[in-house]
């Protein structure tokens, strides 16, 4: 959410932040800017809207200069303007500023600067920062001193990068809770909120950590507390990956990355290379071997994933599971101690939400393992023990291969846990079992994809769509219906089947078309009254259910034959692609949805 980058080298800045930008433009696309340093002044160029825009303007006024910063913004205080997009300077605009997070305690300065004789250009809690450092300039200190002075008087959660016209080629980045990471080349620095967006431009990289600035020239980069204490750093490697790889012949990411899944999950799963990394994580065993109850915790499709990793984990362990929003659990709603388990997912490693409550849990002696997909993100740096999901960068913003493989950690780790916690071997052996042909299974749903588009043209006029299903069969109705809603904005919603008939029913007419997953053995007897209830209201139903199935009056699309357990594998994804070709029927923006961002860093 708002993405930062920063440059300072031999090269004009421009080019490198506006690529930058676009590497981060995931994070947040209602607006952009960048500010170059050019000897006596600081020039800026702003725009609402995508970095494309803001390229344009590059293109026809390019700005000269070797020193700069940029940013992409997600809108949290102040609507998407181009006075609200940053970066933000003092008045006579000798300082340039961009901010990632909130500063909870900008009315206060505000008021304080405004008493002082600041005037202010935008609604943004942001702005404050350029204020406050001129302040402490005029004051009589130094940008670094300055710098400092700010950042102690901030509150919040935040990453800052900031030039000042009488620093040369100097830029000054703080981190407290929002990431930062600060790469070096030769001769040349460069700075960002995300490390892919600069791993093809360098393998060294320094990550930031909580209540640190760098302090980066084109020659070298000092580290300090914000006390101003220096701190000793060592570069880690990182291995070109770059973020902005094409989408691969595909017309949107998002096609490119459902149909990624087979690979992926052949190496998650082939070998039981996940299990074997589990396994091997020392002290592991040990430190969950008194787990008396686990929690499970996610936002959007991770929590999704979560709800199934909760349902796989509660047939093989003989404890309590449970899975819950991450939002909902810093509340103090759950009982949290030191024979809790607490596993949270999380792709991107940097939700907001998802971290408070790892920490509300770390500090009540829970054990905490993260499920992530970035290395050195603070969900990795924070947790007790992290495991990747390893599905390479997911640049569309709606979810769909971090799901599958986050899947595919959680029911390895359930098998770990299993044996760990005395759980039923026999089925640990079955999971194990069905966790071989997940891979084929998936590639066979990929077989739908033809169908799929035909449906979607059917649902693109819809005004709602209903999902259901039961067990681990609604959880793959809701990440259905969350796919549908996040890329079409057509008002999807899940229910369990049974619990339809309780209220929601009352909406279900011919104009509401109902959607059901049915894998479970079990319960497709209980399927076919409940679609009978919907049928009956002429509601228009299709049913994703095993080959052999059929159900009266309801369209049938066979899935593979798959046991029940690992069935959320295959059945999602032609709800993957029956939301894609809805959104690509409709003509929205597939890859970057209205509203939403890929990584969420504020609560
Ligand atoms: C945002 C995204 C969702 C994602 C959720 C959790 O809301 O739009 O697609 O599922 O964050 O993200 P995480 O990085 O924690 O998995």
């Amino acid at each position: 959410m708002c993405g930062i980058i920063g440059y300072t080298g031999k090269s004009d800045a421009e080019p490198v932040l506006v690529e930058g930008l676009r590497h981060l433009e995931y994070r947040g696309y209602d607006s952009a800017g960048i500010a170059v340093l050019n000897e006596d002044k600081i020039k800026i160029h702003k725009s609402t809207g995508r970095v494309d825009t803001l390229a344009d303007i590059c293109k026809n006024s390019p700005l000269r200069g070797c020193t700069g910063i940029g940013h992409t913004r997600w809108a949290t205080h102040g609507r998407a303007s181009a006075a609200n997009s940053h970066p933000h300077t003092n008045s006579s605009k000798t300082i340039a500023v961009v901010h990632n997070g909130i500063i909870e305690n900008h009315t206060e300065l505000r008021q304080f600067l405004a008493d002082n004789g600041y005037k202010f250009v935008s609604e943004t809690d942001s702005e404050v920062i350029p204020h406050l450092l001129d302040y402490h300039i005029k004051s009589g200190g130094d940008f670094k001193e300055s710098f400092l002075k700010t950042v102690r008087e901030l509150k919040g959660s935040f990453a800052i990068s900031a030039v000042c016209r009488d620093a040369g080629d100097k830029i000054l980045s703080a981190r407290k809770g929002s990431p930062i990471v600060i790469g070096e080349g030769e001769g040349e620095m460069f700075v960002s909120s995300d490390i892919y967006s600069i791993s093809d431009k360098t393998d060294v990289i320094y990550v930031l950590g909580d209540n640190e600035v760098a302090e980066i020239s084109r020659d070298c980069v000092e580290f300090s507390d914000f006390d101003g204490n220096k701190i000793t750093k060592t570069p880690s490697e990182i291995k070109h990956n770059s973020y902005l790889e094409e989408a691969g012949g595909y017309d949107h990411y998002m096609l490119k990355e459902i149909h990624e899944q087979p690979r992926i999950l052949k190496s998650l799963l082939s070998g039981e290379k996940t299990l074997s990394d589990i396994k091997n994580t020392p002290f592991l065993a040990e430190r969950v071997k008194r787990t008396d109850k686990i929690y499970l915790l996610g936002c959007g499709t991770a929590y999704n994933a979560a709800m199934t990793g909760g349902i796989v984990m509660r047939y093989l362990c003989p404890v309590n599971v449970c899975a819950v929003m991450a939002s909902e659990f810093a509340g103090g709603f759950y009982d949290v101690d030191d024979k809790t388990l607490v596993i949270a997912v999380t792709q991107s490693g940097e939700t907001a939400d998802t971290l408070s409550a790892m920490d509300f849990a770390a500090k009540r002696g829970a054990v905490t393992v993260a499920i992530t997909n970035t290395q050195y993100s603070r969900a990795d740096t924070e947790s007790d023990f992290a495991f990747y999901t390893r599905c390479g960068r997911e640049v569309s913003v709606a979810s769909t291969k971090a799901y599958t493989a986050q899947l595919a950690v959680l029911y390895s780790f359930g098998v770990f846990l299993c044996n760990c916690l005395g759980g039923d071997v026999k089925r640990a052996e079955e999971v194990r079992e069905a966790l071989l042909k997940v891979t084929a299974d998936v590639h066979l749903s990929l077989g739908l994809e033809e169908e799929m588009k035909t449906l979607a043209g059917h649902y693109a006029g819809c005004r709602d769509i209903y999902y259901i299903g039961r067990g681990s069969d609604f959880v793959t109705a809701t990440e259905g219906a969350l796919k549908m809603k996040e890329i079409t904005y057509i008002h999807s919603e899940a229910y369990p089947m049974g619990e339809l008939k309780h209220g929601p029913i009352a909406l279900i007419d011919r104009d509401t078309p109902v959607i059901a997953v049915d894998c479970h053995p079990d319960l497709h007897i209980k399927t076919e009254s409940n679609l009978r209830e919907v049928v009956t209201r002429g509601a228009d139903a299709v049913c994703f259910c095993p080959d052999g199935i059929t159900h009266n009056g309801v369209r049938c699309i066979h899935l593979p034959e798959t046991h029940w357990i690992t069935a959320p594998f295959s059945s999602v994804v032609p709800l993957q692609l029956l939301a894609y070709y809805t959104s690509v029927a409709k003509g929205c923006d597939v890859d970057k949805p209205r509203n939403l961002a890929k990584s969420v860093t504020v609560e």
